[in-house]
């Protein structure tokens, strides 16, 4: 992250607004103990009727500016936290679209997920708790000038129980902190197995283990349950240890006032201000002991969105094309995933613009890892890739892929209707084009026999389809995209004789000037095609040309 500081800066105002109100807001609390003190010493002997009125309607003006003033920070602190956190987790989500595929590979959505989540922790920092840290301090100091002032013996006694109070309150929070820690961990485990759980509730059923994942379930919730119980019994156990040492002090306050009171050179009113401001040190020295406690989650939130946001971005190389002639060349390619070695070792093709390439060869030896290549989501580790002889690295990734119409193996749809799936990568094309990429796919037969027709909602990957629809309904979209490099990865797998034969004709008419790649288990006609490569282990052979 750039850097927190700077997300602030952009909403200096309300930072500065909320600062200085909670300023004021603490030096509001402090005169009214030593009114009381006043009412009680010097009103009330000299049974000054007008002055008591007038310093009690001060007090409750006092209140009510007090709570109106409250209300206002509460507010601007809750628009500054949600602004600030809104604007992070939009950057961080941008930031995680313009990764590198590569960076996926290795991460699960779950966990991804988790992570933009992990920025409302920062949210802290945006707190009224935090600016209570910063005013502690002062806070602090002042009221323990007042009371030395109002007596130094009786504060000297009392504050001797503020180390206690703040050694406890550190030993609770250190163990509620561990306790806390372990029930993240045990929910974040409990939330991974019942995503898991749901999402592959087809094979739990098929295989009929319903009752085996329920007790899977069952035992995470209990053991969530347990630390629960944990933690409330500590939390508990913490605040009446603790609200009993603060209470001690002032039975302390009580018991050597009341003697000095009656030997007479204490007054009552200097005990009432005196127990008041003593109570307003307690609080700062709970925060104090606390610090760490309220900081730790916040800092650990603040150093894994940083994480992300460190993270490199896809390398574009910036060279925008608008129109490609479709021609493709490797030059001695070598690519690997990571650590596994080498998929692609040493391949070398030219092909020329509006040709038809068949790509066939068995499950694994890296026909899609060179369509990826091309597109340009994975770099090569040794060689070179053109199109229409400009080196990939230089060009801008997202003008190149524009120009490519791709049909995964891996299909996917939106949770959306089937014509914002179809009109995804064309989002202006109009309803007669719509109309004929759904023609020309094969898909126009299912579609109209919907009930809703284009309007039918898919679900979640497309699951209320079929396989062969959902192929059909990717492959209308890449038509519809009028692209100069159409690549089909598996484009025939799933789909019935007929449209076999359609997608031969699609590549003679429609593609008939656009370079196509196909990839392809079945046998197919070899006719339609220029060129025909095979791919083993990483390598390519020639075999039509
Ligand atoms: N994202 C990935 N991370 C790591 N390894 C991968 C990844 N994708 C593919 N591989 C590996 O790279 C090799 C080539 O995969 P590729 O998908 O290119 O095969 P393919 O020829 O398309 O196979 P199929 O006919 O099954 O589609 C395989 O051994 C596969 O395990
Ligand atoms: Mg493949």
């Amino acid at each position: 992250m750039k850097n927190i500081f700077s997300y602030i800066r952009n909403f200096w105002f309300y930072g500065t607004s909320v600062f200085l109100l909670m300023l004021l807001l603490s030096l509001l609390a402090l005169p009214t103990p030593y009114l009381m003190k006043y009412i009680f010493d010097d009103v009330i002997p000299k049974k000054d009727i007008k002055l008591l009125n007038f310093i009690i309607i001060s007090i409750f003006g006092i209140q009510i500016l007090k709570a109106f003033l409250s209300f206002l920070t509460n507010y601007l602190f809750s628009t500054l936290n949600q602004e600030i956190l809104t604007k992070i987790k939009k950057d961080l989500f941008s930031k995680l679209l313009r990764l590198p595929l590569s960076f996926f590979d290795s991460q699960q959505s779950g966990y991804l997920l988790s992570r933009i989540y992990e920025v409302e922790g920062l949210g802290f920092f945006f707190s009224n708790s935090f600016l209570r840290i910063l005013i502690a301090g002062g806070e602090f100091l002042f009221c323990l000038g007042i009371l030395f002032y109002l007596n130094w013996r009786l504060t000297a006694i009392s504050i001797s129980i503020l180390p206690l109070l703040f050694l406890s309150t550190r030993a609770y929070s250190r163990k509620i902190r561990k306790i806390s820690k372990e029930l993240m961990e045990k929910n974040a485990n409990l939330s991974k197995r019942i995503q898991e759980s749901l999402s592959g509730i087809e094979l739990i059923k098929s295989f009929s283990s319903e009752e085996r994942e329920g007790e899977k379930i069952s035992f995470s919730l209990e053991d969530y349950k347990e630390a629960n119980i944990k933690r409330s019994i500590q939390f508990s156990l913490s605040s009446e240890i603790v609200g009993f040492i603060g209470s001690a002090g002032g039975f302390i306050v009580l018991w050597y006032s009341g003697w000095k009171i009656v030997e007479g050179s204490f007054t009552l009113g200097t005990y009432i201000a005196f127990s008041a401001y003593l109570a307003k040190l307690y609080g700062p020295t709970q925060i104090f002991a606390n610090i760490g406690l309220s900081l730790q989650p916040a800092i650990t939130a603040l150093k894994r969105v940083s994480e992300l946001f460190e993270l490199a971005e896809e390398k574009d190389g910036g060279v925008k094309i608008s129109k490609l002639r479709g021609e493709i060349e490797f030059r001695d390619v070598y690519f690997g995933y990571d650590s596994k070695g080498d998929v692609i070792r040493g391949i070398s093709f030219k092909i020329k613009p509006s040709e038809k390439v068949l790509i066939q060869g068995p499950n694994g030896s890296g026909k899609s890892t060179i369509v990826k290549l091309i597109l340009g989501l994975y770099k090569c580790r040794k060689g070179k890739i053109l199109i229409d002889g400009y080196d990939l690295e230089t060009l801008s990734l997202s003008s190149l892929r524009e120009r490519i119409s791709f049909v995964s193996q891996n299909l996917f749809l939106f949770n959306e209707t089937i014509k914002n799936n179809i009109l995804y990568s064309r989002p202006d094309a109009r309803e007669e084009e719509i109309v004929e990429a759904v023609k020309l796919s094969g898909a126009y037969e299912f579609i109209k026999n919907l009930p809703n027709g284009f309007d039918t909602i898919v679900g979640e990957g497309g699951k209320t389809l079929s396989g062969g629809e959902r192929k059909k309904l990717s492959i209308a979209r890449a038509i519809l995209k009028d692209s100069d490099i159409i690549i089909f990865d598996e484009a025939t797998s799933e789909l019935d004789s007929g449209s076999e034969e359609r997608i031969e004709e699609l590549m003679k008419e429609r593609f008939k000037g656009k370079t196509c790649l196909l990839i392809s288990h079945k046998p197919m006609n070899p006719d339609i095609f220029d060129r025909i490569f095979r791919i083993e282990d990483g390598v390519l052979k020639e075999l039509k040309k």
